[in-house]
């Protein structure tokens, strides 16, 4: 915290956090891609690890050292993380799904390399998408299947304001659908990807906002772990 106590409020506890961005081949040379960083999970993890959990953390191309401590687990495409997230998500106090996930990938990848057309200079090639799954829906509906209250789960929101409202009317309409215990809302109407400062609103299932910070992206995780403390199962 500001005084730089450390509270090892986290001891006994495992968190999943999952980060980076996923990718999704086109062809063995082309991929769809997103500009997620890695180092909001990264500094998610560091946090929790300071404050005596043992964190999983599922990295999806993420170009940063492995935080000391953490169990790191690499994946690729958003197909691949959901697998990891299933098989993980049942072991876990709490599963923090920091990462950006691709929404589409390819409907069929190509086998060899997509070729443009020299004779036409106007062809292009249609690439076909299909929806992936939505994970941390998956994981809120896997539980309530279950019966469980573990684990807690935490979504993000990266939001840029629109025609369907503001950038904080659709990050409350998303809690509200999403079912999470906690979805961070991160205001990207100025640009974030790849900055080392954030200012995020933590909201509840509600769309009720329970803390705003701004600042580092080590001061946003603590202040998102703090307000994951209350949702975490009872320790058995
Ligand atoms: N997420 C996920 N699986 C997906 C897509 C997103 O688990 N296939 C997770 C993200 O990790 C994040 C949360 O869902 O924690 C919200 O992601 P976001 O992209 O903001 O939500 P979407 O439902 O995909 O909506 P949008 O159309 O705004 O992209
Ligand atoms: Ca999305």
């Amino acid at each position: 915290d500001a005084a730089g106590a450390v509270r090892r409020d986290l001891l006994g506890r495992e968190l999943l956090i999952t980060a980076g961005g996923t990718r999704e081949d086109l062809d063995p040379v082309r991929f769809l891609a997103n500009h997620s960083s890695g180092k909001q999970g990264w500094a998610l993890a560091h946090a929790a690890l300071v404050r005596g959990a043992r964190v999983r953390l599922a990295a999806a191309n993420v170009d940063l050292e492995t935080p000391p401590g953490a169990q790191r687990l690499d994946v690729g495409s958003a197909a691949e993380l959901a697998e990891l997230v299933a098989e993980h998500r049942g072991q876990v106090d709490a599963l923090v799904m920091a990462a950006a996930v691709a929404d589409f990938t390819a409907a069929d990848r190509a086998d060899s390399k997509i070729k443009k057309d020299d004779g036409d200079e106007d062809s292009v090639p249609a690439i076909a998408l299909r929806r992936t799954q939505d994970i941390l829906r998956h994981s809120v509906l896997d539980r309530a299947e279950r019966g469980g209250a573990r684990p807690a789960i935490v979504g993000f929101a990266a939001e840029t304001g629109g025609e369907g409202g503001s950038a904080l009317d659709l990050a409350r309409a998303k809690a509200r659908r999403k079912g999470a215990d906690l979805l961070v809302f991160n205001d990207i109407t100025g640009g974030v990807f790849g900055a080392a400062d954030n200012s995020v609103r933590v909201l509840d299932r509600e769309g009720e906002e329970v803390s705003h910070t701004s600042g580092s992206k080590t001061a946003v995780a603590h202040a998102v772990l703090d307000e994951l403390l209350p949702h975490l199962p009872e320790v058995p």
